[in-house]
């Protein structure tokens, strides 16, 4: 029973390398999909749905997908105010991201844009730059 059991495990972990060595050159993360790993998943979780009572959702938020000022601004300046995302309230403190570059905030939104089911179209590093300059 033990034998097997191991033998199976072998077997999956066996399988799993072969898994992940097949495809050869398999898609590195986006950039922007990196700078959410390191910077925004702990809090707003690695599929978007953030954490009840505490961090809000970025999956269906009005926040991430409509005005791109509001959104860059969130990233540049943090937010501390009570929000209201799909019925819940959030309040807690969203700390400013200004240290990111245009690009790297440019990244990011674009990936939190179009991931999570979310469908916007992407925001350039321009947009980024001119929201930080206060234009
Ligand atoms: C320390 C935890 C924390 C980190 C790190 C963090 N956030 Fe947030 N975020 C929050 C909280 C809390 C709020 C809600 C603030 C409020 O209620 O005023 C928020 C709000 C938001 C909102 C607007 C509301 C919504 O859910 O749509 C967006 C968009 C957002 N964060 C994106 C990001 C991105 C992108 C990053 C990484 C660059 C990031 N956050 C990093 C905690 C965090």
């Amino acid at each position: 029973m033990r034998i097997a059991f191991a033998a199976g495990l072998c077997f999956l972990t066996l399988t799993g390398i072969a898994q992940t060595k097949k495809p050869a050159p398999k898609a590195a993360p986006s950039p922007g999909q990196q700078i959410y790993e390191q910077y925004c998943l702990t809090c707003h979780q690695a599929d978007g749905t953030g954490v009840p009572n505490l961090n809000p959702p970025l999956k269906q938020s009005e926040w991430v997908t409509g005005d791109k000022t509001r959104l860059i601004n969130v990233i540049l300046k943090g937010l501390q105010e009570p929000i209201e995302i799909n019925g819940e309230t959030y309040d807690n403190v969203m700390p400013a991201h200004d240290f990111l570059s245009d690009k790297e905030i440019s990244d990011v939104l674009t990936f939190i844009r179009s991931n999570f089911g979310n469908k916007a179209e992407g925001v350039s590093p321009e947009e980024v730059k001119k929201v930080r300059g206060g234009k």
